[in-house]
């Protein structure tokens, strides 16, 4: 049972599937049924959504969906509720919103549990708001709920130029940490530090270890944002603080890497690997528990525009092929986002 005041709800949309695991070539905007919001889901006219690396492992066969979960790609999305299945409250029939995904996002419709919905931050447009749920949701459940950085400390973000390290960068000097950044080029560098980043490190000459440990007088980082995992494990351990925290999100570096007890336990250091996709809505650490955390403490400062989205490019969806080379090629800085209407 839903409750909709729209006449077409019910026929078929369009979205991005994919024949068969491949190249971007093989992601295609093609009918499939409308999906159905269950209890306590609602369903989301999308305005947009945004482009994630896990996307791009997905349309290769390697990252399924979670049980239960739409096998469109999409982890993200902006949009206009549609209909609220049963038991929904808070939200009404026209409202904007955007949205946490477990997928979906690249379609004309999408059902998600009410729990992962955020109104539309004042002063942020509806296109861009796609481009929040996910680094929004990634960078405050791991470097604000889990390690905890504060006031004083140091964080330290690798790939400081990509969606998620961009906002990090401003989270991190919205909360009054001094943070560091790695990223490809000067130039890229240049935009992190226009962003907020105190120390700017070039992955491709400088060795962070060492930079980061001469701008902080030999402190090191108290929290570490890592989207390399086994490639950067035991530098990462290297550069933290005591009591020091790192959290690997990524495995563009690989999966599989030595861990140094010996180095991490005079230092009392924690090592966190974590997903957000795969989490239950409720309980403990689950979705709901993140984006209610998010709504009331980032949200704010996003309406302030003390932390900003960015966007490297809006493009149709039709072309999530070349936003998916795009981000392969390197060199996007931010966001892509996919304008679906
Ligand atoms: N666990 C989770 O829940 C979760 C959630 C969201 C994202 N993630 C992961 O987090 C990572 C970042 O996501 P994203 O959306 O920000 O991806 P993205 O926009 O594609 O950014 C990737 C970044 O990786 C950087 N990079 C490449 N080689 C590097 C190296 N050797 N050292 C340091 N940085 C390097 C790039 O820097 P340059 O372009 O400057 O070279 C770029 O900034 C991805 O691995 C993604 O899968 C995990």
């Amino acid at each position: 049972m839903t409750r909709s005041g729209r006449a077409d709800y019910g026929r078929d949309m369009h979205a991005i599937t994919t024949r068969e695991p491949g190249g971007p070539e093989v992601l295609e905007w093609t009918e499939v049924p409308d999906p159905e919001p269950g209890p306590g889901e609602v369903l989301l006219d999308v305005a947009a959504t945004a482009v994630n690396r896990a996307d791009l492992l997905q349309r290769q066969g390697f990252y399924p969906p979670p049980p239960g979960a739409s096998e469109v790609i999409g982890l993200e999305c902006s949009g206009t509720v549609a209909a609220l299945g049963e038991g929904v409250t808070g939200w009404r029939v026209g409202d904007e919103v955007c949205a946490l995904l477990a997928g979906g996002g690249y379609a004309e419709r999408v059902a998600v549990p009410a729990a992962q919905l955020l109104p539309v931050p004042a002063g942020v447009d509806l296109v861009t708001a796609a481009s929040l749920p996910e680094v929004a949701c990634t960078v405050w459940s791991n470097v604000v709920m889990l390690a905890g950085l504060g006031k004083g400390d140091v964080l330290l973000v690798h790939g400081g130029s990509g969606g998620v390290g961009t906002h990090a960068i401003q989270v991190g000097r919205a909360l009054g940490a001094t943070v560091a950044v790695t990223a490809g080029s000067a130039e890229r560098l240049a935009r992190c530090r226009e962003l907020g980043a105190d120390i700017a490190i070039n992955y491709r000459e400088q060795d962070f270890v060492e930079e980061v440990r001469g701008a902080t007088g030999g402190h090191g980082a108290d929290v570490v944002l890592d989207n390399m995992g086994a490639k950067y494990l035991a530098r990462n351990v290297d550069v933290l603080a005591t009591d020091g925290h790192l959290v690997v999100i990524g495995m563009q570096g690989g999966r599989k890497a030595e861990l140094d007890l010996g180095k991490l336990l005079p230092k009392r250091g924690s090592v966190s690997a974590v997903g957000l996709r795969g989490r239950p809505v409720d309980g403990p650490n689950g979705k709901a528990e993140i984006v209610a955390d998010v709504r009331a403490r980032l949200w704010p400062l996003i309406e302030s525009g003390t932390v900003r989205p960015v966007v490297h490019e809006v493009l149709p969806v039709r072309r999530a092929g070349d936003a998916h080379r795009a981000l392969d090629a390197g060199g996007v800085f931010g966001k892509l986002v996919l304008r679906v209407r």
